[in-house]
């Protein structure tokens, strides 16, 4: 037999590392991002109603999935739903590993940030508003030294599973905390920056009939949550067998909405000190429009420009390390394979993946209305990717694990089995939403998505890129790197996971659940 599964030293040790890996970049940039396309207060009434109706009951969810089969997510899934429930898991996981392979890249480009951070002479020439120095890296090689930096960084802190994490996460979690709040009373001295902050919570209420705005809050949610990826499911299966999932969701994501909004409210800040107002992307907000706030400050340039981006790589870190413990916990899980073997497979594949996202060859770009601008082809990928993985498969996965869980486990067999553990006690509504509105509601946005973004426009996401000279074998790579990619998501996960729930891997009682369902029933039947 193998050895018994490991487990998180104390409750603080998984409490940190939960909310290290919903902390993420996702926090500090791409929820200011977000707030600010769908106009600034207008944002925040369907993000807490997407946090209390999707969130926090899919985050219970996960835990007690993982805690009442301590399994990864795709075992665990199997448990839940048989063979359609493991393919779903390991679509989940798979989905995440593409999404690791360019979180790490972002990790690198921070990095190389850093360092020019570190090295320039004067940060506030450097960062000024149209600074360069985020395009000047991303056209060059060293991304690419970066991300195998990163890598490494994620192959020690996983090396040894919940030991490891949790002495990264001891560290790392406060730091960010302390570096956050530093940055919000920088906000404050900007010129201008407390009307950005208002602006934050300046209500629109006409943006609440635009449906776009929903699918924007609950894709962050999913992805700020760490939802969707199997990840807090791997995290649970460590958990000691009498842990209070409610109250431990609820704090997790409680923590991780809360330093969302002092980010916001410090992004905001710079936003506006400085007039910053065409909209930008969250990669934009991280390399160009928070740097040229900071470069503006009257004081402790260097010191802040530098702290910004030690910030984005710690957070980052505890983030893509729970990531990285999902992959190889799934895999070992099925397979019965020696960590160490395990967790370097992941890291070769995920490196390779992670440079095609740095690649600094550059591409022509159609631009609206002006001349054809040009990228770095990993850049684009990278952004194809994006739609796919993140736009899509988050909610997806969500859609199906609700099924899953809610009719395969039944919501009402895991919530006794929660609630017999909690000092919060769950109602019926518990199943009322995994069973119906959860997965109503997910395949509406899915359904709008679709017909909206893609269907309708009657073309893959992204067509129309050529190579600066525009013929021959090269450019007709270049012209189907959208459809590549759609492939690659679509078979890479698709095929992918088929194959893995295919395969023949560690006995899995399958009876497992129904004896225990049984067994949760005949202590006094259902609440
Ligand atoms: N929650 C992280 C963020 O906000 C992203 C993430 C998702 C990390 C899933 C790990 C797992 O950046």
């Amino acid at each position: 037999m193998t050895e018994p599964r490991a487990q998180w030293k104390s409750k603080m040790g998984f409490i940190l590392a939960a909310s290290g890996s919903a902390i993420g970049l996702g926090n500090i940039v791409m929820f200011s991002s977000n707030a600010y396309k769908y106009g600034g207060g207008a944002f925040y009434l369907p993000y807490f109603i997407a946090l209390f109706l999707v969130g926090i009951p899919v985050m219970i969810a996960e835990f007690g999935l993982g805690a009442f089969t301590k399994k990864s997510f795709p075992m665990a899934m199997r448990q839940a739903g048989g063979r359609v429930g493991e393919f779903a898991g390991w679509f989940a996981i798979l989905n995440a590993g593409l999404i690791t392979m360019f979180y790490v890249t972002i990790l690198g480009w921070v990095v190389g940030m850093l360092i020019r951070a570190i090295a320039m002479e004067d940060v506030s020439q450097g960062f000024a508003p149209g600074n360069t120095v985020w395009s000047d890296l991303i056209r060059g090689w060293l991304p690419v030294s970066a991300v195998a930096i990163v890598w490494g960084l994620n192959i020690l802190l996983v090396s040894k599973g919940t030991k490891t994490i949790e002495m990264a996460v001891k560290v790392f979690v406060p730091l960010m905390w302390v570096a956050m709040l530093v940055l919000v009373v920088v906000g404050f001295f900007l010129p201008g920056g407390f009307d950005g902050m208002q602006n934050l919570f300046a209500p629109e209420p006409e943006v609440l009939f635009n449906p776009d705005v929903w699918r924007g809050a609950t894709s962050q949610m999913f992805f700020t949550l760490s939802l969707g990826f199997g990840v807090m499911t791997a995290y649970a299966s460590y958990l000691p067998d009498h842990s209070d999932h409610s109250h431990n969701a609820i704090t997790t994501s409680l923590l991780n909405c809360g330093f969302e909004w002092i980010a916001g409210v410090a992004v905001f800040a710079m936003l506006f000190a400085y007039s910053q107002l065409p909209a930008s992307g969250t990669l934009g907000m991280m390399f160009t429009v928070v740097p040229s706030g900071i470069a503006a400050l009257p004081f402790a340039v260097k010191i802040f420009g530098v702290a910004f981006f030690a910030l984005l790589l710690i957070a980052g870190l505890t983030s893509s390390i729970s990531l990285v413990e999902a992959l190889v916990a799934s895999l070992q899980d099925k397979f019965q394979m020696p960590r160490g073997r395990t967790l370097a497979i992941c890291a070769v594949v995920g490196f390779l993946g992670s440079t095609l996202f740095a690649l600094p060859i550059l591409i022509q770009v159609p631009a609206e209305g002006g001349p054809p601008g040009e990228a770095p082809i990993g850049l684009m990928l990278l952004d194809f990717m994006d739609h796919w993985a993140f736009g899509y498969g988050l909610i997806l996965v969500g859609l199906v694990e609700c099924l899953v869980i809610g009719w395969g486990i039944g919501a009402q067999n895991l919530r006794k089995f929660i609630n017999q553990r909690s000092r919060f006690q769950l109602g019926a509504w518990f199943d009322v939403l995994l069973k119906f509105i959860l997965p109503i509601l997910l395949t509406l946005l899915l359904t709008f998505s679709i017909m909206d973004q893609d269907i309708l426009k009657e073309t893959v996401y992204g067509t129309g890129i050529t190579t600066a000279d525009g013929a021959g074998l090269w450019n007709s790579l270049v012209e189907w790197s959208p459809k590549l990619i759609l492939g690659l998501w679509v078979i890479g996960c698709g095929l992918g996971a088929w194959l893995l729930s295919g395969a023949t891997g560690a006995d899995l009682d399958d009876r497992a659940v129904e004896e225990e369902v049984a067994e949760i029933q005949e202590e006094g039947g259902l609440l």
